[in-house]
C-alpha cells in the first residue's frame, strides 16, 4: 500500500502553502510555524500529496480503495526533525571521561592528555567496518523512534587516510540502507592525531594533499568540516583546508566558537559555509559577520549542557534578525544523545526560544543547514513524507515543555510507517 491518509488530526503543524515555501526562516519569521486544526494529510508514493482542513477532505476511507487510514484525533502531526550535526559513527562510548569531568577535568584538558577525540580515534582504528555499520544502524533506528527523519553524519574519528575513508564508507552504506535521509561531512581536521603531535602543519598538508583528493575522488562527502577553535585548528589552517576543499566543490559546515572567540564564524562566512556550528562564544562582531549571509548559525545545546559551557546567545541572535538552527551533535564525547526532543526542550528552557521558534530551529532551519530544505523540514506538497504523529497532546507547547518524555508515537519516513 503506498498511500496513507491521516484523518482528524487535532493539529497539523509546520505547514507551508504552495508557492510560499521558504528555504529557511530568520528573525521574526522564526515564530511563524503554521498550523491547521482538525486537519487531514494525504501521503502518496513517499511524498506529501495533499493536506488541509477536514471540512475539505474529499477522501473517504470507505471509497478510498487501497489506502492506509490512520485516525489522529487528539494528536498532532509534525514534520520529522532534521538533525544537521552528528558524529554518530563511533566505536565506543566514553563514560570514563564523563567521570573525569565530574571530578573537575575540562574537555580541553582531557583532549590534551590524549583522551577525547584521540581516544575515539584509537577505538575506531581497532573496530571492523561491519561493526561500525551495525552500531551506527542501531543509533539511526533509535533517533528515528524519537522523530528524526534526516541526519548529517561526520567523519573525524579516523584522523588518517584509511580510517577516515573507512568512516565515510560506513556513512555511504548507511545512506544506501537506511530510510533516513543522510548527508556526509568530511571532518579530517577534527584533531591532530598522536603521530603528528607537534607537527600540526604537516598534518594539514597531508589532509590537503592526500585525504581530500581520495574523499573527493570516491565522492564520499557532501560537505567539509573543520574544528576551528582554541587548541584545535587555527583560522589560517581552516582557511587553507576550506580553500582546498572548495576546489573539489565541497561546501563547508564547520565547528566554530565552542571554546573561544576563535574567528571560526567569520572564516566560515568568508568561505560561504552552509552552517557554522556550536557558537557558544558569539558576540556582536560574530552576529554582524553572519547578518545577510547564506550561512545558518547552528547551536548544539546538548554539547553546552553536557560540558557545562556557556549557552550561545540565541535570543540576541534571533532578535538581531538571524535564523537559528539547533542540532544534537550526537557523539560519545560532548553529547551522547541524539534525541531531538530534548534539543527542542533545551531551545526553550535554556535559550529562551518560543515553542514555534524552537520548532523551526529543529525542522526547516536544520533542513537548510543540511542543504535539503527543498524536500524536507516542513509539511508541504511534494516534499518527502517524513512526518510523525504524537501521542495525545494538549497543545504544541507541550512538546518542549515535557522534557524527557517521548511524545512521538508513530513515525512515517518516505511514506512508510516505520514505527507505531
Ligand atoms: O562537536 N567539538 C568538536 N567535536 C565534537 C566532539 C567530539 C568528541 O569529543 O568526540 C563536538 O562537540
Ligand atoms: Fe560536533
Amino acid at each position: 500500500m503506498n498511500r496513507i491518509l491521516i484523518r482528524n488530526i487535532d493539529t497539523l503543524a509546520g505547514v507551508e502553502y504552495p508557492g510560499r515555501e521558504r528555504k529557511r526562516v530568520c528573525g521574526a519569521e522564526m515564530s511563524e510555524f503554521n498550523v491547521i486544526r482538525n486537519a487531514f494529510l494525504l501521503i502518496s508514493e513517499g511524498e506529501i500529496e495533499n493536506f488541509g482542513s477536514m471540512e475539505h477532505c474529499m477522501y473517504r476511507p470507505e471509497t478510498a480503495g487501497e489506502m492506509q487510514v490512520i485516525d489522529a484525533a487528539g494528536k498532532a502531526v509534525l514534520p520529522c526533525w532534521c538533525d544537521s550535526h552528528t558524529h554518530l559513527v563511533y566505536a565506543a562510548s566514553r563514560e570514563g571521561e564523563f567521570i573525569d569531568k565530574i571530578r573537575g577535568m575540562s574537555y580541553e584538558e582531557i583532549a590534551r592528555r590524549g583522551g577525547g577525540i584521540l581516544n575515539s580515534a584509537r577505538r575506531l582504528h581497532e573496530t571492523p567496518e561491519e561493526e561500525l555499520f551495525e552500531t551506527a544502524s542501531l543509533r539511526l533506528r533509535e533517533i528515528m523512534s524519537y522523530g528524526t527523519g534526516a541526519v548529517e553524519i561526520k567523519s573525524g574519528y579516523g584522523l588518517n587516510t584509511e580510517d577516515e575513508l573507512k568512516m565515510l564508507r560506513v556513512i555511504r552504506r548507511l545512506k544506501q540502507e537506511s530510510r533516513l535521509t543522510i548527508r556526509a561531512s568530511f571532518l579530517g581536521a577534527h584533531a591532530v592525531p598522536a603521530e603528528y603531535k607537534g607537527r600540526q602543519e604537516e598534518y594539514v598538508d597531508m589532509l590537503i594533499g592526500e585525504m581530500l583528493p581520495r574523499v573527493a575522488e570516491e565522492r564520499l562527502a557532501d560537505y567539509v568540516d573543520v574544528f576551528c577553535d582554541r587548541g584545535f585548528f587555527t583560522v589560517d589552517e581552516t582557511a587553507r583546508i576550506l580553500d582546498a576543499a572548495g576546489r573539489y566543490g565541497l561546501i563547508p559546515k564547520i565547528h566554530a566558537n565552542e571554546l573561544d572567540y576563535s574567528g571560526g564564524i567569520q572564516t566560515g562566512v568568508q568561505f560561504g559555509a552552509l552552517s557554522v556550528d556550536h557558537l557558544e562564544y558569539t558576540g556582536e562582531a560574530e552576529i554582524r559577520a553572519l547578518k545577510g549571509t547564506a550561512t545558518m548559525p547552528t547551536i548544539l545545546p546538548g554539547a553546552a549542557f553536557f560540558l557545562g559551557l556557556p549557552y550561545a546567545p540565541a535570543r540576541e541572535m534571533i532578535d538581531a534578525g538571524l535564523g537559528i538552527a539547533m542540532a544534537s551533535d550526537y557523539n560519545p564525547g560532548s553529547s551522547p544523545s541524539g534525541n531531538m526532543q530534548f534539543i527542542l526542550s533545551m531551545a526553550c528552557i535554556k535559550y529562551r526560544l518560543l515553542p514555534e521558534e524552537a520548532l523551526n530551529a529543529v525542522t526547516l532551519n536544520t533542513a537548510y543547514a543540511m542543504g535539503i530544505s527543498d524536500t524536507h523540514g516542513s509539511v508541504a506538497i511534494g516534499k518527502r513524507a517524513n512526518v510523525f504523529i504524537t501521542r495525545t497532546l494538549s497543545s504544541l507547547a507541550y512538546l518542549p515543555y515535557a522534557f524527557g518524555e517521548n511524545k512521538v508515537e508513530t513515525v512515517i519516513i518516505g511514506g512508510k510507517v516505520v514505527q507505531g
